[in-house]
């Protein structure tokens, strides 16, 4: 990298946020490592020479406050990753209003608020990349994941969207669709849920290379999206799924 590039990273500090942290920094960013977890945040921040920020992707007043502080202090960021996101397995209609609305503004309303916050700055900039984790739920549906998929397919178009507007600005925008990675997350969602690590159980063994993603199998994925040679990739969603799903 010729000049180092600022990339901002949401839900940076623990499993797959943590790994593209990591990844960029090797690669040559200054890395904001942004969370809602702030302390772990500025933890990582410290060990990869990064800046660590608390974020909250589902409040407005944080991301913007945030963005600023960025702006202020370490400058405006060339590549953004949206990578914070959760969910919890359950059928539909075990689904209620609160959970509902908890899953989208994490997961679709989240990313939309930190491009609105950063993509002014990007423009600025000359160029830049955004980088959206979504799901192969998101492109497939799944099972007691039925808010999650919507969401996540609503970010999948989110994105194909902004790769659409922000294409004169040399701006591209891409999709990474992890499968099933083994993250701290699913620890979480298995955690004294019987019908979760059943519904696990059994998408860990359908994936043909036989094995669960790691959090830097989709870093890397997530690198590449940002890098010098993807800069003719835009609106593009990449599943990193070791083939448990196929595009057509
Ligand atoms: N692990 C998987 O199998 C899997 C599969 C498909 C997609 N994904 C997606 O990958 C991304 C990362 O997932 P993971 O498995 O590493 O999860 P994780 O829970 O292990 O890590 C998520 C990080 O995001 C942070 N976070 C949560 N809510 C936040 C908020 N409101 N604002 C800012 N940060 C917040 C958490 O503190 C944590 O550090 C998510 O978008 C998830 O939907 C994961």
């Amino acid at each position: 990298m010729s000049e180092q590039k600022i990339a901002l990273v949401t839900g940076g500090a623990r499993g797959i946020g943590e790994a593209i942290c990591r990844v960029l920094a090797e690669a040559g960013y200054k890395v904001i490592v942004s969370d809602v977890v702030a302390d772990s945040a500025k933890k990582l921040a410290q060990e990869i020479d990064g800046y660590g920020i608390e974020m909250d992707v589902t409040k407005a007043d944080s991301v913007d406050g945030a963005v600023a502080e960025i702006n202020d202090k370490v400058g405006t960021p060339w590549l953004v990753v949206n990578n914070a996101g959760w969910d919890n397995l359950m059928p539909f209609l075990h689904t209620d209003e609160a959970f509902q609305k908890k899953i989208i503004d994490i997961n679709l309303h989240g990313p939309i608020r930190v491009c609105r916050a950063t993509l002014p700055g990007m423009k600025t900039l000359g160029s830049g990349r955004i980088v959206n984790i979504a799901s192969d739920a998101g492109r497939l549906g799944a099972a007691m994941e039925a808010i999650y998929s919507g969401a996540k397919g609503g970010l999948i178009s989110f994105t194909k969207t902004l790769a659409r507007e922000f294409a004169r600005n040399q701006i591209t925008a891409n999709n990474v669709c992890p499968g099933l990675t083994d993250t701290p997350l699913i620890g979480e969602i298995t955690a004294n849920n019987e019908l979760a690590l059943k519904g696990i159980a059994a998408i860990k063994q359908s994936v043909p290379l036989g094995r669960m993603g790691t959090p830097h199998d989709i870093a890397h994925a997530a690198a590449f999206l940002a890098s010098e040679q993807a800069a003719y990739i835009t609106g593009q969603t990449i599943s990193v799924s070791g083939g448990i799903t196929m595009a057509g």
